[in-house]
């Protein structure tokens, strides 16, 4: 089992790794992981430069690898907190650039490289409870993962964490969750 994680905290060791952690907790010890740090990474946003709308092409190529690993892992995670009752803007910028696929396989019709055959995963933290924003994101993670032939298979939320504390009831969801997914 091939599992992809885009990573979008600046806090390497925050509350999106608390519960990232939760959900590896029950992984097989030859569990193939990658994982790309968003803020490292910094992808550019879309520029509605319209190329992609005559072929499924990107301007910038700073996501290829990105696109392709979601492509080809068996298991997609993406492990965000909530800002500005969004998604932060790299992981925005990851959505917003799934526009050429879109044009692809949507409007165009084309064949699409994976035949929704990828299972995915939305791990969420916010400060507050951001129970609307949570489901903001989980819509935009729909789209993006559907467009990918990536079907999201569950998602777990930790809110409150201006509190100080990480919900363990959060982390025994993951938890649960990682073995669900891990299981098949
Ligand atoms: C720029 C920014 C915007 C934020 N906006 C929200 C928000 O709209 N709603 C909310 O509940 N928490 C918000 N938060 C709080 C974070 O979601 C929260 O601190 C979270 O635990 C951060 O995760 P991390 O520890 O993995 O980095 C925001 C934090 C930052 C830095």
């Amino acid at each position: 089992m091939k599992v992809f994680v885009l990573f979008s905290s600046p806090n390497k060791n925050g509350y999106t790794k608390k519960l990232l952690d939760g959900f590896f907790v029950s992984a097989p010890e030859n569990l193939s992981v990658d994982t790309v740090n968003l803020f490292d990474l910094l992808p550019k946003p879309c520029n509605d430069c319209k190329a992609c709308g005559k072929e499924n092409t990107c301007v910038f190529d700073d996501l290829d690898e990105v696109f392709d690993k979601m492509q080809n892992a068996d298991v997609v995670i993406i492990a965000t907190p909530v800002y500005h009752y969004n998604v932060p803007a790299p992981l925005k910028a990851v959505f917003d650039r799934t526009q050429r696929f879109y044009e692809a396989y949507v409007v165009r019709k084309e064949e699409p490289k994976r035949k929704n055959d990828g299972r995915g995963v939305l791990l969420t933290v916010s400060g507050r409870k951001a129970k609307q924003p949570v489901e903001l994101i989980k819509k935009q993670t729909d789209r993006a993962f559907a467009l990918l032939g990536i079907n999201l298979a569950g998602s777990v939320h930790m809110g409150e964490t201006d509190k100080g504390i990480s919900d363990s009831e959060a982390i025994r969801q993951a938890e649960e969750l990682g073995k669900k997914i891990f299981s098949k």
